[in-house]
């Protein structure tokens, strides 16, 4: 099942480190290849001989080794791997990756990897509820860091809840998901988010308040199932979760072309906020004010419209194409009609009326509209409008190849 592939596996130090070394036989016995990284902590539960032995593999373990600086140094080690999994996870490992710390060899490959992540948190209950850890969870999964676990039972500690690590079969599991086996393996799906900027001329340029923050969630839970993911996005203020292709755009006509040229897709889901029209000629130059009092006239040409180009394609059109609606007024009946307007499958219509806090917030309350009719869902954060749409992705395309 996992023949062929390379892991580097992270074994941070918790009381499951131990679990690691069945971890690490059972990647072995399914044919993959484990690269161990043992944190100081780690090397208190286990020792780098069992690792060692285990992987059949020299256990990196310091940042400053000028020998493997010289084999294989610490950037080329975060990248030479299909997946990097850290197991077990421990709180200070979350919390060094929610905030970008380097100061020793796990976290720095953590920051330096341009693979998939998969960690396996295990801590006492305590800690998994602290908020600081909840938080930390929130800032990974938004990064598109991968999670397995924790489950619920009796700790170690004596305690009892949610934390323990997940039993290796299911790291496993999710080692394979990771690794292109979930429901949308081998699809290929673009995903457009962010705002565009439109220069007026090169320090001034019109644009909107979108976060990225609901597209970067969709690009995230697509590659989770699986999915190879092209990420068209415009200069969002989220940066672009990891595991996918990021492609960064300024305005309207790049997106386009960016789009033209990721096709063809199995599925293309449209949730960059596009500017509708750009200035005609931005001055090469900063325009001054003429000390008269005098107003600058800004003329405008219409922008392409990215999602009917794709939706109204005659020849490799997506099989499934979705559109956002972001309305202030009648929601479901303008998204309605914006999605036969536009020849697309579904449309996600949101509100956007400021009081609800939604452009630029942490959650959404969306409207499904597709051929059979409009379904609301309950308002949620936009990881989990991201989670929900996405099966319901995986799901359209199952079977259709
Ligand atoms: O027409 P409106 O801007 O409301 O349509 C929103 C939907 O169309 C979104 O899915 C957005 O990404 C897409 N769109 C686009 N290109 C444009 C304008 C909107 O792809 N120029």
């Amino acid at each position: 099942m996992l023949a062929g592939k390379r892991i580097t596996l992270i074994i941070g130090g918790g009381i499951a480190a131990f679990r690691a070394l069945e971890l690490i036989r059972r990647l072995r016995e399914r044919g993959a290849d484990v690269i161990p990284v043992l944190t100081a902590g780690g090397a208190q539960f286990v020792t780098p001989l069992s690792v060692s032995a285990l992987a059949a593999s020299k256990v990196y373990q310091d940042l400053f080794d000028l020998t493997d600086e010289a084999e294989m140094g610490h950037i080329e080690l975060s990248r030479a791997a299909d997946l990097v999994v850290v197991a077990p996870a421990t709180a200070d490992l979350l919390a060094k990756m929610a905030h970008g710390l380097a100061g020793d060899l796990a976290s720095t490959l953590l920051l330096a990897t341009d693979k998939r992540v998969l960690v396996a948190p295990s801590m006492n209950v305590r800690m998994w509820q602290h908020p600081a850890t909840r938080r930390n969870v929130e800032t990974l999964r938004g990064d598109g860091i991968l999670f397995v676990g924790p489950n619920e039972g009796a700790m170690a500690c004596g305690e009892h809840g949610p934390g323990r690590m997940s039993e290796p079969h299911e790291i496993i599991d999710a080692i394979a998901a990771a690794l292109g086996e979930g429901p949308l393996a081998g699809r290929r799906v673009l995903v457009t988010s962010g705002p565009t900027h439109e220069p007026i001329d090169p320090v001034r340029y019109i644009a909107n308040r979108s976060s990225g923050a609901q597209g970067s969630a969709i690009a995230a839970a697509l590659a989770r199932l699986g999915a190879e993911v092209i990420f068209v996005t415009g200069p969002a203020s989220r940066p672009p979760p990891a595991g996918v292709q990021v492609i960064s755009v300024e305005t309207a006509t790049q997106m386009h072309d960016a789009v033209q040229a990721a096709l063809p897709v199995d599925a293309a889901i449209f949730a960059a906020a596009v500017a509708d029209w750009r200035v005609r000629a931005p001055s090469g130059r900063k325009i001054k004010k003429d000390g008269k009092g005098g107003l600058p006239r800004l003329e405008f040409d219409e922008n392409p419209d990215i999602l009917a180009s794709v939706a109204q394609m005659k020849k490799g059109r997506p099989r499934l194409v979705v559109g956002f609606a972001a309305e202030t007024d009648d929601v479901v009946a303008n998204a309605t009609a914006k999605r036969a307007r536009k020849g697309c499958d579904w449309i996600i219509a949101n509100d956007v009326r400021p009081e609800t806090g939604i452009m630029g917030g942490a959650e959404n309350a969306v409207t499904l509209i597709t051929g059979e009719g409009a379904e609301s869902w309950p308002r949620m954060t936009k990881e989990d409008v991201a989670a929900r749409l996405a099966g319901k992705i995986a799901d359209r395309l199952a079977g259709e190849k």
